[in-house]
C-alpha cells in the first residue's frame, strides 16, 4: 500500500501539468454569458413539472428567447480576423512559449471553421432550431391532455421581428408535434414582445447613450480583467499584443463554437482558465445590467408591460374564453425586462464595475442564455378556497424565487401583476 502510495505520487507529480489541460478537465466551465447553449442551464420540464392534487393545468403562457445564432455582423467580423491567431499560437507553441497543453493545441489546429457562422450573420443554427424544438416538445410531454388537440382558437404564436426569430417560433411549434398550427406574423409597430423598440425615451437614453455601456467599459480597468487579459498574453506566450477587442473575439469564438446538444467542448476555449471566463461572463452581466436590468429605471416599466399580456391570458382564461396555450419568441432584453419587472434576481447591491461578487443573483447565462424561457401555467382546482393558482418555470425548472415553490395563489400572482396594467408607454415620449 505504501509503495502503491509512493507511485501514485510521483505519477500525479510527473502529469501535474496535463491535469490542468482543457480537453480532459472533468468540470469545464460551461456559462458564456448570453451565448451560452441552453443545455448547460436548462432543467427538464418533465421532471420538474409540479403536479397539484386536485388541479388541473388550463392555460399556460410563456416567453422563449431565440435559440443559438450566428453572431451579428460586427461581431462577426473580428472573430474572423482573429483566426490568425491559431497561428501564432502555433509558433508561439513550437518556439517552446506558449504553456497550453499539446492535446489543447492540437486541437486547435485541427479545428475547422464553418464559415456559415460569417456569411449568414443573426441567422438561427440548427442548434438554435432544436433548443427551441427541444422546448415544444417537452411541454407537449409534460402537459399532455392540455397541449394533446389544439385547434385554432386554442392557441397563440408570435414571434418578434427578425428571422431568427421566426425560426425558433417554427421550432417550438414543430416540439409541439402539430403541423398545422399557425404562427402569426410579428407586428411591425408597438408590441408588447418589445416595446422598447418604439419608445423614443429608450432608444435615445438607453440604448443609444453609452453612458449605459461605460459600467462594462470601466471593468477592462478593473484589477481582474487586466490580470486575465495578462494572463492570456502570457499563456499563449505570442508576439501580437491582444487588443480587448481581440479577446472578446477570442471569446466569441469559444462560445460561438461550443455546442451544448452535442456536448462538445470548443478548443478555443482552452486559451481562457475558468477565471478568465467568469471575468468576461461579468463585462456582459454588466451590459446587461444597466442595458435592460435594474441599473436603469425604466427597464422595470418596459417590462411590466410585456407582463399585462400575462395577466390578461389568464384573466380570459379563468373567464372561459382563454387559449390554452400563448407562447412569444423574443430577445435577451425583453426577457431582462420581464425578469426585472418581478423583481427577479435582484442583488441588494448594484453590480460593481470593479470587482465581480462571485455568488450574484444577476447572472447574463442563466438570465439570457440561448433559448431562456419564463413559462407561466395557470391551474384550476376543485377547492373552493384556492380555485386557481399559477405555477412558473424558469428555463424547465419551478422558479422557487416567485412564490413558495413556484406556486403562486391566484390571490398572489393577482397582487403581483394588477398594478403593471397602470403602466402605459406615456413616458417614451416625454423629454
Ligand atoms: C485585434 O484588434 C484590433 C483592434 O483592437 C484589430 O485592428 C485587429 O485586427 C485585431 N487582430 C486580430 C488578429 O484579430
Ligand atoms: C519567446 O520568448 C522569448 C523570451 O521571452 C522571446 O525573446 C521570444 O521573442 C519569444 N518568441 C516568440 C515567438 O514569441
Amino acid at each position: 500500500m505504501k509503495l502503491l502510495l509512493s507511485v501514485l505520487a510521483i505519477c500525479s507529480i510527473q502529469t501535474v501539468s496535463s491535469t490542468f489541460c482543457f480537453w480532459n478537465t472533468g468540470c469545464p466551465y460551461k456559462y458564456f454569458s448570453n451565448k451560452t447553449p441552453y443545455n448547460s442551464v436548462r432543467g427538464d420540464i418533465r421532471d420538474s413539472v409540479v403536479k397539484l392534487t386536485g388541479c388541473e393545468p388550463v392555460s399556460i403562457w410563456g416567453l422563449i428567447r431565440h435559440g443559438q445564432r450566428n453572431p451579428g455582423t460586427e461581431f462577426g467580423k473580428h472573430m474572423k480576423e482573429a483566426l490568425v491567431i491559431k497561428e501564432h499560437v502555433e509558433a508561439s507553441y513550437n518556439k517552446g512559449n506558449c504553456s497550453l497543453c499539446a492535446q489543447d493545441v492540437e486541437n486547435l489546429l485541427n479545428w475547422q471553421v464553418n464559415m456559415e457562422m460569417f456569411d449568414k450573420p443573426f441567422q438561427l443554427t440548427k442548434e438554435g432550431y432544436q433548443e427551441s424544438e427541444g422546448i415544444g416538445r417537452r411541454f407537449k410531454q409534460a402537459f399532455p391532455k392540455l397541449l394533446e388537440k389544439l385547434d385554432q382558437h386554442d392557441y397563440l404564436f408570435r414571434p418578434a421581428q427578425g428571422a431568427w426569430m421566426a425560426d425558433s417560433a417554427k421550432g417550438f411549434v414543430k416540439g409541439l408535434g402539430n403541423k398545422d398550427l399557425t404562427i402569426q406574423p410579428p407586428k411591425t409597430n408597438f408590441d408588447i414582445l418589445s416595446p422598447y423598440d418604439t419608445c423614443k425615451k429608450y432608444i435615445t437614453d438607453v440604448k443609444g447613450n453609452p453612458e449605459t455601456y461605460a459600467p462594462s467599459v470601466r471593468y477592462l480597468s478593473s484589477s481582474e480583467y487586466l490580470a486575465s487579459k495578462d494572463r492570456i498574453q502570457r499563456r499563449l506566450g505570442i508576439n501580437y499584443i491582444l487588443t480587448d477587442t481581440n479577446i472578446t473575439a477570442l471569446y466569441d469564438l469559444c462560445r460561438y463554437t461550443t455546442s451544448g446538444l452535442e456536448n462538445k467542448l470548443s478548443p478555443w476555449c482552452a486559451l481562457f482558465t475558468t477565471q478568465d471566463l467568469k471575468v468576461l461572463e461579468y463585462i456582459a452581466d454588466l451590459r446587461h445590467y444597466y442595458k435592460s436590468g435594474y441599473g436603469t429605471p425604466i427597464n422595470e416599466l418596459l417590462g411590466q408591460i410585456t407582463l399585462t399580456d400575462l395577466l390578461k391570458s389568464f384573466k380570459d382564461a379563468k373567464s372561459g374564453k382563454g387559449k390554452k396555450i400563448t407562447s412569444y419568441v423574443t430577445h435577451a432584453t425583453m426577457m431582462d425586462m420581464v425578469y426585472t419587472a418581478l423583481q427577479l434576481f435582484k442583488d441588494d447591491e448594484p453590480l460593481s464595475t470593479s470587482q465581480r461578487k462571485a455568488d450574484r443573483k444577476w447572472r447574463s447565462s442563466k438570465l439570457a442564455v440561448f433559448s431562456s424561457n419564463l413559462m407561466a401555467v395557470l391551474n384550476k382546482c376543485d377547492k373552493a378556497v384556492d380555485d386557481y393558482n399559477v405555477v412558473f418555470y424558469f428555463n424547465e425548472e419551478p422558479l422557487q424565487s416567485i412564490c413558495r415553490e413556484g406556486v403562486c395563489t391566484w390571490q398572489e400572482f393577482e397582487d403581483k401583476l394588477s398594478p403593471f396594467t397602470e403602466t402605459n408607454t406615456e413616458f417614451c415620449h416625454n423629454e
